[in-house]
Formats: structure tokens, C-alpha cells, sequence
């Protein structure tokens, strides 16, 4: 049941869908008949995650240099209610309540990221490194090893050093491939006798698409149609040159992976029986995943995206592909540059086919798909706008990966739901729901074979959340960021998330519904906690400000 307070109203693409019975396989989609009891396999991690700018606050801290996202998030209007990361959750002093929270939930591992700037100023080693920085990695790496949770570590969650974007425009640049790396050698060097899990990007469909296609995201720009096709391609060169300075320089002392985290939603054809629709869902995941994991294990883009973008680039009367190209030495090089494949999911669409004008001024990320988004009505959709719970949608994605790519293995690296800002309700009933089916979905992913080894709720804390500032809150411990002690608090979620893991996985339907009822019986006194400390802020606040007046010493 969603508590009044997270309704979104909001549809975009809204249609009423008649879905169609054919069901070519026993996929189910929201049957919750079909739950299936049973558990994970030995071994299985289950951990939570944050990233560096979403939490640590102290942007201009102990020699800290400015990142896109400082000078962004400090530009009015580009943010709800022109929010900051500067304090986030003060996650950077605050290292020994989060690792307790995390060994409250008996976390097997946690992951977070490596800000460039804090350890690197500029971005470029040579100009200087930020001792300070390290010590503050290396505490957070000790303790969580003391607490026996595994580091997790994405090298580039999206804070790249603001010099590097004013000296060569950020990712639109080939030199970034070679400061990126040696950033990432330095990391493999003083963390890697403790880290044995790297990941070198974090969504980068992200930074492409909305740093700089559309420009919602840092930093700001809205190269359409090139943009975020260049972007993509330093990354995934980027990304390769840091798997192959791994695979020579390291991995034969240190022993640890290195793999890339990639974001995707499913798309699922709005009518089964038009051929028409199942290529244009095939496109979208193609467009969205396959652009970065085709060429990781395959040595090239998804040949769909090269027709297409290739076609259109033609009608728009360019001499070349607004896709750029990799020669067969880059493409042999990049092949095979992922020792495990993160992926982070939330949602799913339902996807039909659009043909879009291909005149030059319309050229665009999104018109080159040929397609329109849709989304059913009756999903739930508590918090983000965009983030409708399709659990299905999940199996289905995560088979695609395997039949697509080799049956890698896979680390789920972000699933998880938000709520609204105003929403001070800790008895998150629909959070539950959301994780018991998503996590069901990934075990029956398992059954079919899929070779999932973890997964981590996102995120262990709410947190900034980018263009959204603080109006959306992922977190399984609710933050009050109106208190600037950054007070944590546990939702219900915790208490179910936490019987998840030590049972590893779902015994049975009446402990599974018995977790579920305890889970909301015990947040009520989290939720008078948080009450009560409100108020009294709240007196404190109103008090008015008075001092003695004589009240030199
Ligand atoms: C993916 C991003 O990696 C993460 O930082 C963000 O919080 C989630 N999406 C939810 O929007």
C-alpha cells in the first residue's frame, strides 16, 4: 500500500495498454502468485551503496579541488530548490556511524566512489596530489575491512575535477583518457593491496546523455546529437586503457577484478506480435546498455546503432557517421576489457516504434532511436518521476545480458526506489515491496542461469540526488538534512532488507510476510524518534535569539 504522500502524479508518456497473452516464455509479469521461495547461492554478497558527491559533503575540504558538480550545483536553477552536495550527508566525518549502520545490516560489501578531485586537485597527477585525500580512503577501506565488509570501489561516479572541464571540455576530450588513467593507477597503487573490486565508470549513459546531450546534469552542455556519442567514446576508451594498466601493472600482485558499471532499463515491446515493436524495444535497450557493453565484450557498437545513427547522419547531409568510429587496433584492445559487469536498474518501459524527421536541427541522442517510451499506468511509481516498479523487467534484463554478452558475471550495483522529500514517513511499506520483488526477479535470474554473484541496495543512505537536489530520497536510512548534524534513521526497509540477508534470500511466504509485518511494527518508534527530534529543533528554532548582556569574560 503507497502512503498518500507517494503518489506521484505525473505521467509523461501514459497509455492505457492492452497487453497482449503472447507469452513466449513463462515469464510473469506482475502475478504475484508467482513469487518464488528459495535462496541464494552460497557465497552470494549482499551489500549497499553511495557515491562520493551524493554523500560526503565537505566539497572544499583539507585541500579538496572543485569538481563540474560543485561549480553546476552552485549555478542558479540547475538544481530543485538550488541544492548543494557541499554537506550532503557529512559522510566524509562521519565514517565510523555509516560502517556501524552497515554492520547493523550485516552487509557483506559496500560501494562507494573515489572522488578525482579530492585526491587529485586539478585532475592531473603531475600537478598534484592530495595527501589528505588518500587518508581519508584509506580510514573508510580499514574500517570496513575491520568490519569485514568488502570495498567496492567505482573510480568516476560522475565529479569530474572542474580543471579538466575548463582546460579540455571534460569528456568531449581524448586527453581525459590518459588523466583518467593515471587518477586510476594512483588508486590501484595505494588501495589496492585492500580493494580487490574496482570499477572504473558508473553509468556512464548518464554522463553522456546528460552531461552532454541534454545538460541536466554536469556539466551543462547540450551538444545534441554529437555530444554524448563523443562522450561515450573517450569513456569507453578510458575504460579500456584503465582495465589494460590493471591487467599488466597489478593484477598479478593484487589479485582483484576490474569492471565497469552500466545502467539500464528494459524495454519491453508494446505489441508482441509487431515485428515493428520488438526491434524498436530491441533498439532502445541497445541505445542504452549495448552502446557501452557491446564494444566492452564484443569490440564495437551494436550494429543497430551504427545503422541507424549511420543512416540518419547521411539524410542529414553529413559526410560522416555522427557515431564515431574505433579502427581495428582499438577495437581489439577494448574487446574484452571486463572482468565482471555491474548493472545498475531500476525501471522498465514499454517501447513502440516512431520514425522521427531526420532534418538536422531535430538530430538528437533520442530521435536517432526511432522509438517512443511508454509506461503502464497501473505500475507503481512512488517517488521519481521517471521510476515506475516493474520487477519483471529485471529477469528479463538480466538474461538479455547474458545471452547478449557471454553469460558474464554480473554485480547488481543499483536497484532500489525513491521517495519524495516531503515524505518524513520511515514506515516505507512500498520500498519493501519494491526490494522483496526486484530481488525475487534477480533469484529467478539465477534459476534461468543468469550468473549474478551480488547485489547492493541503492542506497545505504537518502542522499543528493543530483538535478533532483534532496527531493528524492533512495536511501534505506532516512537523512535529516534540515538537522547539520545529519542525524541517520532506519526505515523499515532495514529490518526487512537485513532478514533478506542472513536468510540469504526467502525461506518461506509466512516468514517472508512475518519480516515484512515485524519490519513495520518496529519503525513506528524510528518515526516518533524522528518526530520528536524535529520538534524540537523546530522550539529551537522559534526560540528567539538572545544573548546576556553582559556577557564578556
Ligand atoms: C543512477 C546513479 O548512478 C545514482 O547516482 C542515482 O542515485 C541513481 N541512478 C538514482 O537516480
Amino acid at each position: 500500500m503507497l502512503p498518500s504522500c507517494a503518489f506521484s502524479v505525473c505521467h509523461v508518456f501514459v497509455l492505457v495498454l492492452c497487453l497482449s497473452s503472447a507469452e513466449d516464455i513463462d515469464w510473469t509479469k506482475n502475478d504475484h502468485s508467482s513469487f518464488y521461495y528459495g535462496t541464494f547461492p552460497a557465497g552470494f554478497s549482499w551489500g549497499a551503496g553511495s557515491s562520493a558527491y551524493q554523500t560526503e559533503g565537505a566539497w572544499d575540504k583539507d585541500g579538496k579541488g572543485l569538481s563540474i558538480w560543485d561549480v553546476f550545483s552552485h549555478k542558479k536553477g540547475k538544481i530543485q530548490q538550488n541544492d548543494t552536495g557541499d554537506s550532503s550527508c557529512e559522510g566524509y566525518h562521519k565514517v565510523k556511524d555509516d560502517v556501524s549502520l552497515m554492520k547493523e545490516l550485516k552487509l557483506n560489501h559496500y560501494r562507494f566512489s573515489i572522488s578525482w578531485p579530492r585526491l587529485i586537485p586539478t585532475g592531473i597527477k603531475s600537478d598534484h596530489i592530495n595527501e589528505k585525500g588518500i587518508q581519508y580512503y584509506d580510514g573508510l577501506i580499514d574500517q570496513l575491512l575491520e568490519s569485514k565488509i568488502t570495498p567496492v570501489v567505482t573510480l568516476y561516479h560522475w565529479d569530474l575535477p572542474q580543471v579538466l572541464q575548463e582546460k579540455y571540455g571534460g569528456w568531449q576530450n581524448i586527453s581525459l583518457v590518459n588523466h583518467f588513467n593515471e587518477f586510476a593507477n594512483l588508486c590501484f597503487e595505494r588501495f589496492g593491496n585492500r580493494v580487490k573490486y574496482w570499477m572504473t565508470f558508473n553509468n556512464p549513459w548518464s554522463v553522456a546523455v546528460e552531461g552532454y546531450e541534454t545538460g541536466e546534469h554536469a556539466p551543462g552542455l547540450r551538444l545534441r546529437g554529437t555530444g554524448a556519442y563523443r562522450a561515450a567514446h573517450h569513456i569507453i576508451k578510458a575504460h579500456a586503457k584503465v582495465w589494460h594498466t590493471y591487467d599488466t601493472q597489478w593484477r598479478a600482485k593484487q589479485k582483484g577484478l576490474v569492471g565497469i558499471s552500466l545502467s539500464g532499463d528494459w524495454g519491453e515491446p508494446v505489441d508482441m506480435s509487431n515485428q515493428k515493436d520488438i526491434e524498436a524495444a530491441e533498439r532502445y535497450v541497445q541505445f542504452y546498455l549495448g552502446w557501452f557493453a557491446t564494444p566492452i565484450f564484443h569490440g564495437d557498437y551494436p550494429q543497430v546503432m551504427k545503422d541507424f545513427i549511420g543512416r540518419k547522419s547521411v539524410q542529414q547531409g553529413l559526410g560522416t557517421s555522427r557515431l564515431p568510429t574505433f579502427s581495428t587496433q582499438e577495437k581489439s584492445y577494448i574487446k574484452g576489457t571486463c572482468d565482471f559487469l555491474g548493472i545498475g536498474h531500476f525501471t522498465t518501459r514499454y517501447i513502440t516504434q516512431k520514425n522521427n524527421p531526420s532534418g538536422r536541427s531535430s538530430s538528437s541522442y533520442f530521435t536517432d532511436r526511432d522509438l517512443a517510451e511508454l509506461v503502464d499506468p497501473r505500475w507503481p511509481d512512488p517517488g521519481s518521476e521517471w521510476l515506475y516498479s516493474v520487477p519483471w523487467g529485471f529477469r528479463r534484463l538480466l538474461n538479455f545480458v547474458k545471452t547478449q554478452y557471454g553469460n558474464p558475471m554480473i554485480y547488481v550495483t543499483e536497484n532500489g526506489v525513491s521517495e519524495k522529500m516531503l515524505c518524513t514517513e520511515l514506515c516505507d511499506d512500498w520500498r519493501i515491496q519494491y526490494y522483496k520483488d526486484y530481488i525475487n526477479e534477480m533469484l529467478k535470474a539465477i534459476k534461468d542461469g543468469v550468473n549474478v554473484k551480488g547485489y547492493t541496495a541503492w542506497s545505504l543512505l537518502d542522499k543528493f540526488e543530483w538535478d533532483e537536489g534532496y527531493s528524492e530520497r533512495f536511501g534505506l536510512y532516512y537523512v535529516d538534512f534540515r538537522n547539520k548534524n545529519k542525524p541517520r534513521y532506519p526505515k523499515a526497509s532495514v529490518q526487512f532488507y537485513k532478514r533478506v540477508i542472513s536468510s540469504n534470500g526467502f525461506p518461506n511466504q509466512r516468514e517472508v510476510e512475518n519480516w515484512r509485518r515485524k519490519a513495520i511494527e518496529t519503525c513506528s518508534s524510528s518515526n516518533q524518534l524522528l518526530a520528536a527530534a524535529r520538534r524540537k529543533s523546530k522550539e529551537h528554532a522559534e526560540m528567539p535569539k538572545v544573548w546576556p548582556v553582559h556577557d564578556e569574560v
